[in-house]
């Protein structure tokens, strides 16, 4: 059993007012019960309805009821209110899960991307100006790279990829750092990171601090809580939740950032359809029951991985042996469905056979759905920092909500199929 369980998604929340009725409400702290009522539609004052979910608002433009209201829109927007003047702002579906992500992530304001990657992008160009100095892990997810290499080099900004799980005194932050990027775990062997160590020494020297957010899906994790100024995250994975969803989001912990955020975000016009926030909307209220189940099918796996044969190593913060465990219990409030292991052989054909032999597994990029997916990982993907053996193949396993005997019986006669016994 790993350890987290007896402090398993303890969360706490500013104090919400929640209106079942419109005379009776709840003064609540609770995360969960939040976010399964946070932006529920209000009552038809003629007919006193309400439907649970909030309407799919589809509209690429809005009308105004009078040239006057068009004024005191633009007069209101310029203040500062949200109220959509084009459909790219995005309408009343948008605002509910834009309200909802903020929340999870205890921020100010939540931007909507198509993306994951395109939320990423977002948080470094509004930060980001030539001669800037940047600062990411080397575990980091890969497409990061390709930002740096395709985009931000040509804008004259330099990006330094340090050890992932480096401690403060190991980060050289110079006068013209501008960013310190943090992902925590890692995407691949799942190192934490000390985000409150390096957040106080970002902070100390004016650096913005931002987090991809992805593994922790604002529940598990975070980081804005733990010192970071911007969290980023991946919708497509947990938040949306059943694989049918491209969505990205980045939260502001202050009105400044939110501010530079809102131009840049402008400015890339970037959006997202309604029936996407509609069904990531929905991926949320189920989130931390979903998160739950994939953590207890987890700490069925892990042990019986850890035993095998077959494995010569497990990646996963949750497990005591993890390099990262301190941090993870320190700092996390559970964990998810994912974990790599180094397999107990040098031989390539072996990982692919065992790869190919796995029925319930998906052989599959992302994770963060309901289903159980696998990835063999490229050895030239893995953090050059990395402590691990670089002959033995690492294998990535989304754990997912089938029935964790079935994972068992599936991942064992996979071992047996590629000769790791
Ligand atoms: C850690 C992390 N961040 C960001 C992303 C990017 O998300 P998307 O695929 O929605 O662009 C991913 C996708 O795998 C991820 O694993």
């Amino acid at each position: 059993m790993i350890e987290a369980a007896g402090r398993l998604y303890e969360h706490n929340a500013p104090a919400a007012r929640l209106y079942m009725t419109t005379t009776h409400f709840l003064m609540t702290r609770h995360l969960d019960t939040q976010l399964l009522h946070t932006g529920s539609p209000a009552f038809d004052p003629d007919t006193g309805v309400a439907p649970v979910n909030v309407p799919t608002v589809r509209t690429s433009t809005v009308r105004f009821a009078s040239t006057d209201a068009f004024a005191q829109v633009m007069r209101r927007r310029r203040a500062g209110e949200r109220i959509p003047s084009y459909g790219r702002q995005g309408m009343a579906t948008h605002q509910a899960l834009q309200d909802a992500i903020a929340l999870l992530e205890g921020g100010s304001r939540c931007f909507l991307a198509p993306s994951g990657v395109s939320a990423i992008s977002l948080a470094f160009l509004a930060l980001v100006k030539p001669g800037d100095h940047v600062l990411v892990p080397d575990s980091v997810y890969g497409p990061v790279r390709k930002l740096d290499r395709s985009v931000l080099r040509r804008l004259g900004v330099e990006v330094e990829y340090y050890r992932p799980g480096a401690d403060a005194s190991e980060i050289r932050l110079r006068d013209n750092t501008r960013l310190l990027y943090i992902e925590a775990p890692g995407s691949l062997l799942f190192e934490m990171q000390d985000l409150p160590a390096l957040a106080r020494l970002a902070r100390a020297r004016g650096v913005t601090v931002v987090a991809d957010n992805t593994w922790g899906a604002g529940y598990l994790y975070r980081p804005l809580a733990l010192g970071a100024d911007i969290s980023v995250v991946a919708a497509t994975k947990y938040i949306a939740g059943h694989s049918d969803v491209m969505m990205g989001a980045v939260v502001a912990a202050d009105a400044e950032l939110a501010a530079r955020l809102d131009d840049t975000h402008y400015a890339l016009g970037l959006t997202v359809g309604a029936d996407e926030a509609s069904l990531a909307l929905r991926g949320m209220r189920t989130l931390p029951v979903r998160l739950a189940q994939h953590q207890r099918n987890l700490e069925a796996v892990l042990p019986f991985l850890a035993r095998h044969p077959g494995v010569a190593r497990l990646w996963c913060p949750a497990w005591p042996e993890d390099p990262g465990h301190e941090l993870w219990r320190r700092d996390c409030q559970g964990a998810n469905g994912l974990l790599s292991i180094s397999l107990n052989t040098t031989d390539v054909m072996a990982a692919r056979r065992f790869v190919d032999a796995l029925a319930l597994f998906g052989i599959g990029y992302s994770w963060g759905g309901y289903e159980s997916l696998v990835s063999l990982v490229e050895p030239a993907d893995l953090a050059a920092h990395s402590a691990y053996a670089r002959s033995q193949p690492v294998v990535r396993l989304h754990i997912g909500l089938e029935h964790a005997d079935d994972l068992i019986a599936d991942l064992r006669q996979a071992f047996a199929a590629a000769g790791l016994e």
